[in-house]
Formats: C-alpha cells, sequence, structure tokens
C-alpha cells in the first residue's frame, strides 16, 4: 500500500491501525482497549496492557542476542571507549536499579538525573524504567536556577548526578551546580547518588550523598525483577519551555511510547535488530531520550552514546564513529552540520560511510545550502524530521520504511501515520489552503507515545495546547507552516516566545527573568535572532535603573559581561545571549506589551510591520542607533 493510504487508514481507522502496531512491543498482559477518549483532550493508549520500557530495550533481546553490543560508550573527552553487550547492560541496569531500590525509591516515585554523557545516564534511565520509577532529565549544560525549578516541581525522592562533565577538553563541574540548586529549591530529595568519574573533587553531603561505586559493589549480583506497568502509568517527565517562564514537565506514558517508537524505527528509521544507531544528541533532550536510549534498544539496535563535540580530536570524528562501528543509522542536527561545513571537506571523504543508510536531522530548520552540502559530502540521503518534546517522536518526514516517497528540500516531508495535522488560521481557527501559511496543529486525540499531560497540572496541558487557536479543541505545535501543492510541509518557526540556539529549546521569557536579576536592571526584552551558524541566537535589551552607570563603551562592555555571567551562573551557558544591548526605553504598545517581534525583525534587518499600536516610535529607532554602535 501506498504511503498515503496508510497514513489515511491510520486516522479513518486508528485503533486497528494501532493494535497491529502494537503487536512490535513484548506486552506482559494484553491491552484491552487500543484507545480511551472518553476525556478529550487526554487520550489514553492500550488500556489494561502492562509492559515495561526497560524489558522491552533489553529483556527482550537476551534470548537472541545477549552477546551483541547494546551500549556503546565513547568519549573523546575522557579517551575512553567502552561496549556493553545487552547481558551486560542487564547487569548493570540491575545493579543501579538495586542500588535505587535500597535508597528507597519505588514506582511512580520520581527520579532526577543531571548527569553528563556516560554509561551510568542510561543505566539510571533504565533502571527507573524497570522498577516503575518516573525519570527526570535535566540537560547537564543547565545552571541552578533552572535545575532548581525542575527539582521543586518533580519533587525527587532521589536524584542521580556526577562530579562533573567535559566539553571541547574542558571540566565542567556539576556538583556545586546541584548543591547550589537543592539550597534554592523548597524540596529536598532524601538522597543523592553520586557517580565519581574523578573529574572534579568534590565534598559529599553527609547522610544525603551516597558514592555509587560503593553501592554498586554490594549489589554486583543483583536480580531485580521487572515492574509490569499499566501501560498509561508514567515512564518520565521532561522539562521544555514555552511561553512563560516556568518550564512544563512534559509528561509521557509506557505502553504508547514503547509502541511509538517500535514503529518509527520500523517505517521511519529503518533500523534493524543488530543493527547500530548512532544518534550524536544528549540525554537531556527528548531526541536523547527517544533514539539515543529508548528507540533504538526497542529495535533491538546497539546504540552509541557520544561525550564530545563533532570537532574534537579532528573534525572527522563523527564519520570515524560511523566507519567503526558501522552505524546504519545516524541522527543528528543542522548546526553540528553547519560546524562541520566550515571545516576541510576532505574530513568527509576519509572514511567508510558504505554502512549508512541515511542521515537523520532535526530540532531546528535545516536550510537548503546545509542539507545539500551534507548530502553531496556523504553521498547518503538525508532525511529531516521535524516534532517536538511534546510528542517524542517525528510528526512530519518520510517513512521510508513504508514507502520510498522522495524527499524535498527544505521540507520536512509529510504528516506521520497517526497524525492528523492541519494548518489553522491563528485567530479564526479556520483551515488553510495549500500555498498559504498557518499554524501547524494537530487534530486530537494525540497518537501514542506523544505527552499524556502536563506533570501535575492537567489544567495548564489543555490551557496552553488546546486552547491557543479559537472554537476548536486542536493540538497547537506553535509552529508556522506552509503546505504545498503535493502535500508536503515546510516549517517557518515558532508563533510564540520559543527559540532554538543550536537545536537547543530555550523560553526568551526565562533568558529576560534572569537578566532582570541583575541589580542594574529595569527591565529587559530578549529575541530570538537569525544566525548562520546556530539558526537562532538570543539577544537581548535592557533598560538600567540608572543608565548613568553604561555612559562609556568600558562601562557597557563591563555590564554586558557582568549580565551574562548572571544568565551563565542560574541557567547555563546554553542560554547567554550572543549580545545584551543597552537601551533608553524598550518598544511597547500604549497597554504596556513589549513589541518582540518588531525587536527581533529590526534585529535582522526586516521590515518591524504594524507599528499603530506603539506608544513611542522613537523606542524601535532608538534601539537601531544603538545596535549599530
Ligand atoms: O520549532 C520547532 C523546532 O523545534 C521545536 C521543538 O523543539 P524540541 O521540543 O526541543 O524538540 C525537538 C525534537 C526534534 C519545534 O516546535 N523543530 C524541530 N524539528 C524541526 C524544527 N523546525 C524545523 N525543522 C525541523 N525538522
Amino acid at each position: 500500500m501506498d504511503y498515503r493510504s496508510i497514513h489515511r487508514r491510520s486516522i479513518d481507522d486508528r485503533d486497528a491501525f494501532w493494535a497491529e502496531e502494537a503487536r512490535r512491543i513484548h506486552w506482559n498482559t494484553p491491552f484491552e482497549r487500543v484507545l480511551d477518549y472518553s476525556r478529550p483532550p487526554f487520550a489514553r493508549w492500550f488500556i489494561g496492557g502492562t509492559t515495561n520500557l526497560c524489558h522491552n530495550a533489553i529483556d527482550r533481546w537476551l534470548p537472541t542476542q545477549a552477546d551483541r553490543p547494546a551500549l556503546i560508550y565513547v568519549s573523546t573527552e575522557t579517551d575512553e571507549e567502552r561496549t556493553f553487550t545487552f547481558a551486560e547492560l542487564h547487569r548493570e541496569v540491575q545493579r543501579m536499579a538495586a542500588s535505587m531500590t535500597s535508597l528507597g525509591v519505588g514506582r511512580g516515585d520520581r527520579v532526577l538525573l543531571y548527569m553528563p554523557m556516560i554509561p551510568e545516564a542510561t543505566f539510571a534511565m533504565l533502571a527507573c524504567a524497570r522498577i516503575g520509577a518516573i525519570h527526570s532529565v535535566v540537560f547537564g549544560g543547565f545552571a541552578s536556577v533552572s535545575l532548581a525549578s525542575r527539582i521543586e516541581d518533580a519533587a525527587p525522592t532521589l536524584i542521580v548526578s556526577a562530579d562533573g562533565g567535559s566539553r571541547g577538553g574542558k571540566v565542567v563541574p556539576y556538583k556545586p551546580l546541584l548543591d547550589e540548586a537543592i539550597r534554592l529549591s523548597a524540596h529536598k530529595p532524601g538522597k543523592v547518588l553520586m557517580v565519581d568519574r574523578r573529574l572534579a573533587p568534590f565534598e559529599p553531603v553527609a547522610g544525603r550523598d551516597e558514592d555509587y561505586a560503593t553501592l554498586r559493589a554490594k549489589h554486583l549480583d543483583a536480580q531485580v525483577p521487572v515492574t509490569w506497568l499499566e501501560s498509561n502509568e508514567t515512564s518520565y517527565i521532561l522539562y521544555t519551555s514555552g511561553t512563560t517562564g516556568r518550564p512544563k514537565g512534559v509528561q509521557r506514558d509506557v505502553g504508547g511510547y514503547a509502541v511509538a517508537l517500535a514503529a518509527s524505527m520500523k517505517h521511519i528509521f529503518c533500523g534493524n535488530p543488530g543493527e547500530t544507531y548512532f544518534c550524536t544528541s544528549d540525554i537531556g533532550w527528548v531526541v536523547g531520550h527517544s533514539y539515543i536510549v529508548y528507540g533504538p534498544l526497542i529495535g533491538g539496535m546497539a546504540t552509541i552514546l557520544y561525550e564530545g563535540t563533532p570537532l574534537r580530536p579532528d573534525p572527522g570524528i563523527l564519520w570515524q564513529l560511523v566507519e567503526r562501528y558501522k552505524a546504519t543509522v545516524m541522527f543528528s542536527a543542522p548546526t553540528a552540520i553547519r560546524v562541520l561545513k566550515k571545516q576541510d571537506p576532505s574530513w568527509l571523504t576519509k572514511y567508510d560511510l558504505s554502512s549508512l543508510r541515511a542521515l537523520f536531522l532535526a530540532g531546528e530548520p535545516l536550510d537548503e545550502p546545509t542539507s545539500k552540502w551534507i548530502a553531496d559530502a556523504i553521498g547518503r540521503p538525508i532525511v529531516d524530521n521535524y516534532w517536538q518534546t511534546e510528542t517524542g517522536w517525528p510528526i512530519l518526514t518520510v517513512a521510508h520504511g513504508i514507502e520510498k516517497t522522495p524527499t524535498r528540500i527544505g521540507s520536512p516531508g509529510m504528516p506521520m501515520y497517526g497524525y492528523d495535522v492541519r494548518l489553522l488560521d491563528e485567530r479564526t481557527g479556520a483551515e488553510i489552503g495549500a500555498n498559504e501559511k498557518g499554524v501547524v496543529a494537530i487534530v486530537p486525540p494525540l497518537p501514542p507515545g506523544c505527552m499524556q499531560t502536563v506533570w501535575g497540572d492537567d489544567k495548564r496541558f489543555v490551557d496552553t495546547y488546546f486552547k491557543s487557536i479559537p472554537d476548536r479543541l486542536v493540538y497547537s505545535t506553535f509552529d508556522w507552516g506552509i503546505r504545498d501543492d503535493d502535500g508536503y510541509y515546510f516549517i517557518l518557526g515558532r508563533t510564540d516566545d520559543v527559540i532554538n540556539v543550536a537545536g537547543h529549546r530555550l523560553g526568551t521569557r526565562e533568558i529576560e527573568e534572569s537578566i532582570s536579576s541583575h541589580p542594574a536592571v529595569a527591565e529587559c526584552a530578549v529575541v530570538g535572532v537569525a544566525d548562520s551558524l546556530k539558526g537562532q541566537v538570543a539577544v537581548a535589551f535592557a533598560v538600567l535603573k540608572d543608565p548613568s552607570i553604561a555612559a562609556t563603551q568600558d562601562a557597557r562592555l563591563k555590564l554586558e559581561g557582568a549580565v551574562m555571567a548572571v544568565v551563565d551562573k542560574q541557567l547555563g551557558a546554553v542560554a547567554r545571549p550572543a549580545r545584551v544591548h543597552f537601551v533608553g526605553l524598550l518598544p511597547k504598545t500604549r497597554s504596556g506589551k513589549v513589541l518582540r517581534r518588531s525587536i527581533q525583525a529590526v534585529c535582522e534587518g526586516r521590515d518591524p510591520g504594524d507599528l499603530t499600536t506603539i506608544e513611542d516610535p522613537q523606542a524601535l529607532e532608538a534601539l537601531k542607533q544603538t545596535m549599530k554602535a
């Protein structure tokens, strides 16, 4: 059958479609019903079925491939390389699970992970899945204030962390940031489990901090049976940014997620058991959850966990790994490719990439020059795919496991099976025809694998995602899109205040709040500005309480550095604005709303749009002058 017919069937005959896909995973007890949609927009998938993500990722493969690689850890930061077979991974995960249990973690408890890209991070995620604890991984690049808000919201029983990470050869201590975050948070975890890599010396907190090596040694022969979970129990929470400064805990289920990932491995990524999957993301992001940890393992593939940058020890490292481990599937972000584009092209032809079936790219718009360059350079198909933390797996791409639909440059492709995608008018909710710009929306129920709700806040889930478009209960992606005559979609950027810096999703409001906490700052606005390398960068405009303190160029530079240091310390270097400009006032409407879109347009040298509601037209002119200075 052709792809379009299969997509149609996945919507029109939803239950039958997903019942078939559900056969791709192991169920301990079969589900009674495919979907319960009695309480829109909340969807419950595979009601009554019991399963387990860890079982599907590891135990299920033991009879056929116990001695084949499961986790391939490569660190170009610490010069380590180690392969864990499925049997070894099984043992390590049980040691971690037994250690967690000994610290009082049980089913439904939250375990927060603040970890670098080391095998123990993967063990900890899978151990939580095994015992029914809910993990919440916080990206290691976030600093204490970001971390504190997540600790407070998830209220973890246990935090698993490490002494430090390393990036570009520079050690990044984690422990001081974690200690500060726990100090800031109203919720205090009972225990902190520390993996000591001996990178960054630290003082354990007596009675709270436990050493993983010591605990692991006590549980070397641990046998921790899988806890069978009802399909709709929570597997994990992953925080992401939105319009407000408060991060949202995207909550995911067990059964629906396992089925969605297993199906995507087959239909989208075309990966087979026994092969190797190489995803260059980080476990702190959704791509890492779905396609470093769970997806490949559920698909019986070995997965590469890479700690390092695309440039060290040399710009050929990613391709060298593809060759060495004969990766058949690779997943990265456009920014990584743009970084490589600046290097000597011979690095790309040095290695044998014949094992690679396709390179998948996601997380930010894939520009045409980058797409063409990489396709020519590696001579392999490039597959753009568009999705979100909220959905857990691609919304738009091409399903080459079903049909070899041609890709189209600049387009991530077409709606994936299960997603009833529409383009809607932002103001009226009316459907928009081909070649017109609208909001990308999904008619619920969202397919398996997508978020269940916002952790602890059903109302926020409904209000945020399902009420932004008038008069229709539809899920808004908060992305602008356009569809051509053949049904290919193109993504044109966010409708809200989320920006995408090097594939990292950030909320401008969080950055604004952080900048405003600097004692000299009265108010500020942060916008995303197009950047040829990172896609977008954050640019800040701050109004000072006392403008005279930034009267000279020297003073301005010093203050700019001080403001950036506040963001580094509170949120992490990922959120640091590229520039902080000091201005006399911010362009606002007469009702006091900051005109962020106009500021952004000015920064990008575009027309600022309709300015009839602006309070003081001089503000925008002054802002232009400041940027020129
Ligand atoms: O704006 C879209 C952009 O990244 C957002 C989601 O980011 P995150 O939650 O971190 O999930 C990333 C999962 C891949 C989207 O709302 N985005 C993601 N993929 C693409 C994209 N924009 C254009 N093209 C893409 N392929």
